[in-house]
């Protein structure tokens, strides 16, 4: 598809969705203040679309805009406090309500990070996407090491979700309540879950978390599941079951993590759209595009054009509820640290300035807005 025709069908097709913006109608049930919608004519209607803020921009185009937060940035940054006050509708604790974060010793919790992080949203009228539940990764040391059976296990794991799901209840928008449960072709992942609870641990989990708070949309989150692949197939076959078994999924959540060098995937809307036709929402959840360094010119323009795909991707689905970055600046990107010789991944430069992406992501909100 040719630029200009996802443009055209992107207002062609987003009918009337800023009405029923998911998100707005998710706030007013958890009874926590609603991004403002003024509608086009409002009385901000003199405020140049160039000043709004890339939150007021999704606004208008009904979806939340969010961000993955980095606490010690928040405490120690002020510029990045301020913009990730002030640009994001809603946000995602990069690491503070991972397993090892909040339960680092078996049966003590820490919840001050994420605590902080909840307070921070409810402050600058933000949604916050509840990362993550069940995962393989970060996991405490307790955990891996604990040598448990698999009757125990299952107990740990059925407390940990009971334990955060309730520590946050009516706090949380979107819980990612299990994430990366899949290898790239299909098969499951052949994680401590698989292995000691079988494949039946992912509707227990889905189950475990609706238990704890039955107003949390609950998420299933993968990378590399944009375009319509063997990953993303195997996800969709697992929804249905899901579905027939009448375990509470709500949502397909997409990571968005995509390098440069790789083609973009523009078959993002075609595989949303099957999700959509489910009835799960959708969401792209960890938006970033890294580049091999030095960044050239080429690269930054393509980069430009994968966020674009991604953001177009959700702009097209119905039932796309946020478009989230993981991290707006270079200055604190996981990049670098998990990816040797890559960077440049994030919306903003690491000194805070704009970048074609940045502009690319504003112009597709404004035209997804006019159709409103
Ligand atoms: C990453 C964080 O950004 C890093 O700070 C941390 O060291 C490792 O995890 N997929 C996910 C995220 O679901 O939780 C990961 O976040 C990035 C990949």
């Amino acid at each position: 598809m040719s630029g200009s025709t996802v443009t055209t069908t992107l207002r062609a097709t987003r009918t009337a969705l800023a009405c029923t913006a998911a998100g707005a109608v998710a706030a007013t049930v958890l009874g926590l203040p609603a991004a403002s919608a003024a509608p086009e004519g409002g009385a901000d209607r003199s405020k140049a679309p160039a000043s709004r803020t890339l939150g007021e921009l999704g606004d208008r185009a009904g979806v939340r805009i969010g961000t993955a937060v980095d606490m010690s940035a928040l405490a120690s940054d002020p510029t990045y406090r301020e913009k990730a006050a002030a640009e994001f509708s809603s946000v995602t604790p990069e690491n503070v309500m991972k397993w090892e974060a909040v339960e680092p010793t078996r049966g003590t919790y820490d919840w001050a990070p994420a605590d902080e992080l909840v307070a921070f949203a409810r402050a600058n009228h933000q949604l916050v996407r509840g990362h993550t539940l069940v995962w393989h990764s970060q996991l405490p040391a307790w955990l891996t090491t604990g040598d448990f059976t698999a009757a125990q296990l299952r107990d740990i794991l059925h407390r940990h979700i009971t334990d955060e799901v309730t520590h946050f209840k009516g706090k949380i928008w979107q819980w990612d309540v299990v994430n990366e449960a899949f290898n790239d072709d299909g098969t499951m992942r052949d994680s401590i879950w698989l292995q000691k609870l079988g494949p039946g641990y992912i509707a227990d989990a889905f189950r475990w978390a609706h238990e704890a708070d039955p107003k949390a949309k609950l998420y299933i989150n993968d990378y590399n599941v944009e375009g319509v692949n063997a990953k993303s197939t195997a996800l969709h076959d697992l929804v249905v079951e899901l579905r027939k078994q009448h375990v509470p999924i709500d949502g397909f959540g997409v990571q968005g993590h995509l390098d440069v060098q790789y083609p973009a995937p523009h078959d993002i809307a075609d595989n949303l759209a099957r999700f959509d036709a489910l009835g799960l929402e959708t969401a792209i959840t960890e938006a970033d595009v890294r580049i091999t360094l030095p960044a050239d010119a080429t690269e930054i323009e393509a980069q430009a054009q994968a966020y674009s795909v991604l953001l177009q991707g959700c702009l097209l689905t119905r039932h796309c509820t946020d478009f989230t970055v993981w991290g707006f600046t270079d200055k604190y990107s996981w990049v670098p640290g998990v990816f040797k010789g890559q960077g440049y991944a994030n919306l903003l430069t690491d000194d805070y300035r704009t970048k074609p992406a940045t502009n690319t992501v504003r112009q597709d909100l404004m035209l997804a807005a006019r159709r409103h």
